[in-house]
């Protein structure tokens, strides 16, 4: 992969780039230019682009892009991981419990037709085809950082739109007050659902105003294409600034509860995975502390590791949803 280095450190091509490839691959609005009178320095600028846009995605998958998003918080400040590291190095335990199973295993997921069932306590209850899903809104692009409660991280650009989209459009019910992601449990499609490491299938949730926070993305593709197998699929969720575990992997149901949903992880062993979840340093995991992390793609002995931050560094977004109450408690 061709990596371009700007200098502000930061070593995937930036959002605004990948969209211009969008714009540029269309080859109407290349005529538009030429139309303009610019025919030569059109032509040039359409190849630089072009060149551009290849460094901007891997190129392995079906090209999505989307605009830079406006949301606050979705930074872009910090070095991207890179795309082999983030596609290789996974939690997926329905394809394996090794960090490289599911980039091995995952090629046997059946992603079409996808379907993803809207019910519970909501005015309108849908079943929405992938098409369908994919355009309810404008796909943005977002650079996010993801811990995993297991010590590392990685900064990923993101493709999907915010997840209070559908939610408006499905209209909660007053009673409602959590939001429920169940993902896909197809043994014949996936070898390790039927092992015993998890109750299947993964099941995480929200409280409804996490759901409906502007940074808990419903996404469907990651580095300006649609997601591989092993990210998740067709469809996922990034929750940033909780474990990266409360991220739901291809997601087929999203159910409206009044109750506090039992969670995969949660019933696997609740000393160690409270419902929230929030990324805190603060609070040790019961086997070992969470005070600091390993970035995927600067290991090597010597790697210093970084200090973990308050809700994965968006607390000035997050912190409210918070307020009043004991995080030690409410881990
Ligand atoms: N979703 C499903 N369905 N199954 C899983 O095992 N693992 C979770 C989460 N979503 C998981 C899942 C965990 S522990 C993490 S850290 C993230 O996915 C990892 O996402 P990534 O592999 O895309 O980085």
């Amino acid at each position: 992969m061709l990596i371009q280095t700007r200098n502000d450190g930061f070593i995937h091509p930036v959002s605004s780039e990948i969209t211009l490839q969008a714009a540029y691959q269309d080859r109407r609005a290349m005529i538009k230019l030429m139309a303009a009178g610019a025919a030569g320095a059109a032509l040039a600028s359409w190849a630089g682009r072009q060149a551009l846009a290849q460094a901007a995605r891997p190129g392995k998958l079906a090209a999505l892009p989307g605009a830079k998003s406006a949301v606050s918080g979705t930074m872009t400040m910090e070095k991207v991981t890179e795309y082999k590291d983030a596609s290789t190095y996974n939690n997926f335990y329905e394809f394996g419990t090794d960090k490289a199973d599911p980039a091995k295993n995952a090629h046997t997921l059946k992603t079409t037709p996808w379907t993803v069932e809207v019910s519970g306590l909501v005015k309108k209850p849908a079943k929405y085809q992938l098409e369908d899903l994919l355009k309810l809104s404008a796909q943005e692009e977002r650079i996010y950082r993801l811990r995993c409660v297991e010590g590392w991280s990685m900064v990923i650009p993101w493709v999907g739109y915010s997840m209070s989209k559908l939610i408006e459009k499905v209209e909660p019910l007053g009673n409602a007050k959590y939001v429920e992601f169940i993902t896909q449990a197809d043994p014949k499609t996936m070898p390790f659902v039927g092992s015993r490491v998890l109750d299947w299938p993964y099941v995480e949730a929200l409280r409804l105003d996490e759901a409906m926070h502007p940074l808990t993305l419903l996404s469907f593709g990651m580095y300006g294409e649609v997601l591989p197998n092993q990210n998740g699929a067709p469809v996922r969720l990034v929750v940033p600034w909780k474990y990266g575990f409360k991220s739901g992997k291809s997601i087929v149901a999203i159910r409206f509860t009044d109750k506090e949903p039992k969670t995969a992880w949660n019933k696997a062993a609740a000393n160690e995975y409270g419902f929230y979840s929030n990324v805190n340093p603060e609070v040790d995991h019961p086997r070992w502390s969470q005070a600091s992390e390993r970035r995927i793609g600067e290991d090597g002995l010597f790697a210093k590791k970084r200090k973990t931050l308050m809700f994965n560094g968006y607390e000035a977004q997050v912190g409210q949803l918070y307020a009043g109450m004991d995080l030690k408690k409410n881990f």
